[in-house]
């Protein structure tokens, strides 16, 4: 009961934190204007503090009952509550100050009124960020001003201008998305609810009381359950900020119900007309484009070369319907010259590679441009100086 009322009253935060703004401006703009030998004038002026103090005193109050809901992120309420007191604390000593009739000097009033405009800055941009999300400045600005700013246009051109057959539907679609809107309150230290999304295993496992991700069923997947419920349950995520939008839901209901594999690449949805149409206009990827992959005219590989590549420690996986087109990962703690040169029967095929903390050094490094074909790299956990790193620099 009690905390019901504490919720109902934070909840009424944003309502009430207009008065205090309405009040200060009046009175800064009223005192502008009056007679300062003028006893009845001053003592308005003095009134326009108290009441400023007050409501503000009231709004900060009411938004502690908010914040301590747990749904805003701890970096930006710090900012704003902070900001928030100092402008309640600024207030009632102009108040006390005024009612003191104490003498006033033009210059040092103008430079309190500047400090008290920045604090109310400062606390409303933040309080904005909270409520409507970190970029509600610009998000209404007209598609060519936001250009302008560099606004996460980025993000989109780099994966616009990677090869389509090197992109995968978790790591580059879903992934970027979730980091923006979820992972601020689901990271390692910030465990929400006990979910931690920044560790892919831990986010298809879920928080305490519910499954993250179930392969193969959106709707019983809380991922993708919390966010496309209505706005109004408070089960809602993300309980503030920006909602995904329409297509970032979709894209992740066709990823799971594909069972949310985290390597599962994206030309595996060129069938389907609406994710073609959702990717181009996203991200401005065209499946449709005949990839790389489709072009490349191979032999299907034999059993017999697949056996070798086994003896050899590389685990293959094939990337496209025909036997042809290879994803190698080796295995084995240490990858020699003659690991490598055991490609060389079918160094076509190989289109990804993955070759993670085997002592992979410049050496053998020498030896990937002969795989021409090479459109995925993996290498992290090795000892390849700068020299190497060029030699494998043209793949991804
Ligand atoms: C501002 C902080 C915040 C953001 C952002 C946020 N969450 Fe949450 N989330 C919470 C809190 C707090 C809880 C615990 C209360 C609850 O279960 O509703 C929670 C709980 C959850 C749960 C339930 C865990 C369990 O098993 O009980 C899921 C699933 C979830 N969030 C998914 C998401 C997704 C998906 C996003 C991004 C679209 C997201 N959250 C963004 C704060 C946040």
């Amino acid at each position: 009961m009690f905390y019901d009322l504490l919720n109902f009253l934070g909840s009424l935060h944003p309502l009430v934190v207009h008065l205090p703004i309405g009040f200060v401006l009046l009175t800064m703009i009223f005192e502008f204007f009056a007679d300062s030998k003028s006893i009845i004038q001053n003592r308005m002026i003095s009134l326009g503090w108290l009441f400023t103090f007050i409501s503000s005193l009231i709004a900060s109050l009411f938004g502690w009952f908010l914040g301590d809901n747990g749904y805003y992120f701890e970096s930006q309420i710090d900012i704003h509550r902070w900001s928030g007191i100092l402008f309640v604390v600024v207030c009632f000593l102009v108040w006390v100050y005024k009612s003191l009739n104490l003498p006033t000097n033009t210059f040092l009033s103008r430079f309190r009124n500047v400090i008290v405009i920045t604090l109310l800055t400062v606390t409303g941009h933040y309080g904005g960020s909270m409520t409507h999300g970190e970029d509600y400045l610009t998000e209404n600005l007209p598609e060519i001003i936001k250009e302008k700013l560099g606004d996460d246009y980025e993000e989109i051109s780099t994966i616009s201008s990677r090869s389509i057959d090197s992109l995968f539907v978790y790591e580059d679609l879903i992934h970027p998305f979730l980091e923006d809107k979820c992972m601020a309150c689901h990271n390692d230290e910030n465990t929400s609810g006990g979910l931690n999304m920044t560790v892919f295993e831990l986010l298809v496992k879920g928080g305490e009381n519910e499954t993250g991700i179930s392969k193969g069923n959106a709707y019983k997947s809380s991922i993708f359950s919390r966010v496309v419920m209505s706005q109004r349950n408070e089960k809602f995520m993300p309980p503030t900020g920006i909602p995904l939008s329409f297509d970032q839901t979709k894209i992740l209901e066709w990823w799971i119900e594909e069972g949310a594999k985290l390597e599962q690449p994206i030309t595996s949805f060129r069938e389907d007309a609406k994710i073609q149409k959702l990717l181009l206009h996203l991200y401005e990827v065209d499946i449709r484009e005949k990839p790389f992959l489709e072009t490349l005219v191979l032999e299907d590989l034999s059993e017999n070369d697949l056996i070798y590549l086994e003896n050899e420690n590389f685990e293959f996986r094939f990337l496209s319907n025909k036997n042809a087109v290879l994803d190698l990962k080796f295995m084995g703690e240490n990858i020699t010259k003659e690991n490598l040169k055991s490609l060389d029967k079918i160094k076509e095929h190989v289109v990804w590679l993955s070759i993670i903390d085997s002592k992979l050094s410049d050496d053998e490094m020498a030896y990937l441009p002969n795989l021409k074909n090479l459109t995925r790299l993996k290498i992290q956990k090795n000892f390849i100086s700068n020299k190497g790193g060029r030699i494998s620099g043209r793949s991804r």
